[in-house]
């Protein structure tokens, strides 16, 4: 009788927990279909007068942008059609009128980062060829450049020489902080835009970024670089707030990776990305095994916080694939990780809820989105070099696009009516750029909407 309910326990216990075989496709695609299942139990989409494309509260549009670039990446890297429509039908509830993604239900309380995070996952459909929308609706590339267009006429030389702030609209607190993620996603989606379309002046905006970061010392280059979070126009981006958070490291180290393989392997990029890899091996693991160091020993972690190695995690990957260099650096790393993750996927009524913390060998009784994306992310990149690269126009990428994408929607129509006059009457660029945010964002004309 004990000896048949032990056994009983064992086998229940086995389907429960994830088992991982790091060698194995079948284990690691299996163990992810079990975290995206726990992902869902967050997922209003699917749920009667639930919202397509939103997570149920506490967690915010943009988070519902990070999670479905990762359950994109896992479309493509274990080949599973069964959540593409679901992603599908995500990606373009949220698109909003312009496809710019400024959907108007997030219009008042939108930041330059939230956009530019979803502007990550959306490029990842056009380079992995997601399924193309159909109809009237344009192109994931088209949507892309719809968002680096109206997140780059935002581009504030006034204050600080230079960069994005952290929110659009002058009403929201945090209109007068400039921060690296902001900045980071302009600089990525810039490279990204460049290395797929082969037009440079994409690549010209990237460096400018990419200047601008390490001129006000977000950046700070050094064989083990920082990235820090940001700081605000008052101080002239000189108070820097000097938190180092995965994400920011992550979505530079990207950026990197893309200006590398789209400058066909540079000295200097190549000199900058392993720079910031440096950093982003040493800031954010201990014993190989990734943690989020600013939050996560003293349990002081947030909602947004706590899904941060989800990003962080597929930059990797994309870094090891797009600057084949850096594999043998970030493969053990992600193994690590992996395994850990893996093991922490013990909790919650289902049995194999995902943890926080990936260095104890078991579950540590946190939950929520972001420790199950955070543990799809780390885990499916395991497959990242059994995969093409991302796709380009020119090889095997069919997504449409447009250069001048959203340049007629509201905001930036705005904007254009006003470039047009002040081109006239010769006023420099500088001068263009207050009256641009003076109009777009001094509150007036979006009283009408
Ligand atoms: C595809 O994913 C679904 C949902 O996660 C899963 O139930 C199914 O078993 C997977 N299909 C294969 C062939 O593994
Ligand atoms: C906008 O919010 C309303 C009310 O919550 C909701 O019914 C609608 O589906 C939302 N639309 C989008 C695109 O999120
Ligand atoms: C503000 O910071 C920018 C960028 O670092 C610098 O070029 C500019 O001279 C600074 N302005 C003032 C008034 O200190
Ligand atoms: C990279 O190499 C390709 C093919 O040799 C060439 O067409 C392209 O101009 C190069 N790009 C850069 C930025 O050097
Ligand atoms: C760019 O990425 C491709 C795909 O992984 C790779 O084959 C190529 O070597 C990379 N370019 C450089 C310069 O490393
Ligand atoms: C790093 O790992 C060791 C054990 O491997 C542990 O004792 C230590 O607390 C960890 N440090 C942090 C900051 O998590
Ligand atoms: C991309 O998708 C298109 C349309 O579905 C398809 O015809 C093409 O073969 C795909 N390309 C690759 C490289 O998979
Ligand atoms: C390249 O991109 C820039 C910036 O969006 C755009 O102005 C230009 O028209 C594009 N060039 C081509 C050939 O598409
Ligand atoms: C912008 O509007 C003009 C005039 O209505 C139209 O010809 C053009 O196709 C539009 N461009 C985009 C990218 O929607």
């Amino acid at each position: 009788m004990w000896v048949c309910l032990a056994i009983v326990t064992l086998i229940f216990q086995n389907v429960l927990a994830i088992d991982l075989d790091v060698t194995s496709k079948d284990s690691i695609c299996d163990a992810t279909y079990l975290i995206q299942d726990g992902i869902l139990d967050y997922y209003e989409g699917t749920r009667y007068g639930g919202t397509v494309g939103m997570f149920q509260s506490p967690y915010y549009w943009w988070e519902a942008g990070e999670v479905f670039g990762g359950m994109l990446e896992n479309w493509y890297l274990c080949g599973n059609t069964s959540h593409e429509t679901l992603l599908y039908d995500a990606m373009i509830a949220q698109s909003g009128t312009d496809y710019d993604f400024m959907p108007s239900n997030q219009s008042m309380v939108e930041g330059n980062d939230d956009q530019g995070v979803w502007g990550l996952t959306v490029m990842g459909a056009a380079e992995r060829n997601f399924t193309n929308p159909d109809g009237n609706v344009p192109g994931w590339l088209y949507m892309v450049q719809g968002i680096f267009n109206t997140m780059y006429a935002r581009w504030d030389d006034q204050h600080c020489g230079g960069g994005l702030r952290w929110q659009i609209f002058t009403w929201n607190s945090g209109y007068n902080y400039k921060n690296t993620i902001s900045n980071a996603c302009l600089f990525q989606i810039a490279a990204r835009l460049g290395r797929y379309t082969g037009n440079t002046t994409y690549l010209e905006v990237a460096e400018k970024v990419w200047q601008w970061l390490v001129d006000v010392d977000y950046i700070v280059l050094s064989d083990k670089a920082n990235v820090y979070d940001g700081a605000t126009t008052d101080g002239n981006c000189t108070d820097i707030t000097k938190i180092e958070w995965s994400y920011n490291q992550g979505v530079v180290l990207g950026g990197c990776a893309y200006m590398y393989n789209a400058t066909n392997g540079s000295s200097t990029w190549e000199s900058r990305l392993t720079q910031i890899l440096g950093g982003s091996t040493s800031f954010f693991f201990n014993d190989s095994i990734m943690y989020e160091s600013a939050c996560q020993a003293s349990g002081t972690c947030n909602n947004d916080q706590r899904s941060f190695k989800s990003i962080f995690s597929r930059m990797l990957g994309l870094t090891s694939v797009l600057a084949p260099y850096t594999a043998e650096i970030i493969d053990p790393l992600i193994e690590a990780s992996a395994k850990g993750a893996a093991l922490s996927c013990t909790g919650g009524y289902d049995g194999h809820t995902c943890g926080l913390n990936w260095q104890i060998g078991k579950n540590d009784g946190w939950y929520g989105l972001g420790e199950q994306a955070c543990a799809l992310e780390v885990i499916q990149n395991l497959l990242i070099h059994d995969m093409p690269a991302p796709y380009t126009a020119d090889n095997g990428g069919t997504s449409v696009g447009d250069a001048n994408a959203a340049l007629n929607s509201t905001t930036t129509s705005v904007l254009q009516s006003d470039l047009d006059i002040t081109k006239k009457d010769r006023v420099g660029a500088a001068i263009i750029t207050a009256v641009i945010l003076s109009i777009l964002l001094g509150g007036s004309v979006w009283m009408i909407f």
